[in-house]
């Protein structure tokens, strides 16, 4: 072999056909899940100012939200409330009531479009007036056991509503197992547990908490629940206590600066990995492209594929419907 060079990787890459036939990773609509906010009203759209293009929607326009992203080809929805402040309550009761915001938003959507998953964040920031995920003591800390308690009841509840995925993001020790041990008890064999397992205390949370109107009531952090984003051992931990609980898929949060625990996760324990491209993260890109950075649709798409090839089985993304629509183009 005399040739040089000996091998030539840039002959696969060097037609249209080529790159499609050689392409390692696969990005499709069915990777995707949509987060969606609710808020109170008919005929409401509330846009988010730190979340340009991402508006809260009232149960009806959810519901059209619903048939936009089942046309597009997406399998599912995540949904968080924006619980009035006069029903936030020291103790998040109203997460407790089978009439809340986010029942009748997963009865409408189930209702409509029967045939598009619906996921729900298990977690009390949205119902309580200090804006914690859980019940607090006297000194500020946010109680483990009471709250893991609440957070079964919440599950339960949005489970009789109809959810199909329950989503366990308060970072409580213990809370995936009772929450487990609850629905078989009531029969609800097929409701699936996506666990927050991996959820890192996060600079790229903010946007979202407008989003659910917690950013002005929280006090202090989450650093004594979520994770210290310094840690990626303790992420396998917790993935490993999640599956042996009862968990049937496990996601990474935030998304892009953490594809090295999505990889890690993976190749551990080889079962479905999802990440999150929280908020923050959509803002950058957003910003970004209107800054003249770079093509939206180009880090749009990119960075989705990134997920993939770390590992995802998919990814929940603001971005879902523009980048399912890019992708069915
Ligand atoms: C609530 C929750 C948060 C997010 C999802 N569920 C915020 C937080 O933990 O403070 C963040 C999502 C995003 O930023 O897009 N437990």
């Amino acid at each position: 072999m005399s040739h040089y060079p000996a091998l030539r990787l840039r002959r696969t890459r060097s037609s249209a056909w080529s790159r499609r036939l050689h392409a390692e990773t696969l990005l499709t609509p069915a990777d995707l899940i949509w987060p969606l906010f609710v808020t109170e009203g008919e005929g409401v759209e509330e846009p988010i100012a730190s979340l340009p293009g991402v508006s809260r929607w009232s149960v009806d326009g959810i519901v059209a939200r619903a048939k936009d992203a089942a046309a597009a080809g997406i399998p599912c929805l995540a949904l968080f409330p924006n619980t009035p402040v006069e029903l936030r309550t020291e103790d998040g009761g109203e997460a407790l009531n089978p009439d809340n915001l986010m029942c009748r938003a997963i009865r409408a959507i189930k209702d409509a479009v029967p045939e598009i998953g619906v996921l729900t964040d298990v977690a009390l920031d949205p119902y309580t007036a200090h804006g914690h995920d859980g019940l607090v003591d006297a000194a500020g800390y946010v109680l483990n056991d009471e709250t893991a308690e609440i957070l079964v009841g919440q599950a339960l509840n949005q489970a009789r509503a109809g959810a199909d995925v329950i989503a366990p993001s308060d970072m409580m020790d213990g809370r995936v197992g009772l929450i487990r041990e609850a629905l078989e008890d009531e029969g609800f064999v097929n409701v699936q547990i996506m666990a927050y397992a991996a959820k890192y205390a996060s600079a790229f949370y903010g946007p979202f908490r407008d989003a659910v109107g917690s950013r002005g009531l929280l006090k202090g952090d989450k650093k004594t629940y979520q994770m210290d984003p310094a840690n990626a051992e303790e992420a396998l931990r917790e993935v490993a206590l999640d599956l042996d609980e009862g968990a049937d898929s496990v996601m990474v949060k935030p998304g892009l600066p953490y594809l090295d625990i999505v990889r890690r996760v993976k190749e551990r324990f080889e079962v479905p990995v999802f990440a999150y491209q929280v908020s923050g993260e959509y803002a950058m890109i957003e910003a970004a492209a209107a800054a003249g950075a770079g093509d939206r649709d180009a880090l749009v798409l990119e960075t989705l594929m990134a997920f993939k090839r770390a590992g995802c089985s998919g990814v929940l993304t603001y971005h879902a419907l523009h980048a399912a629509r890019l992708m069915g183009a």
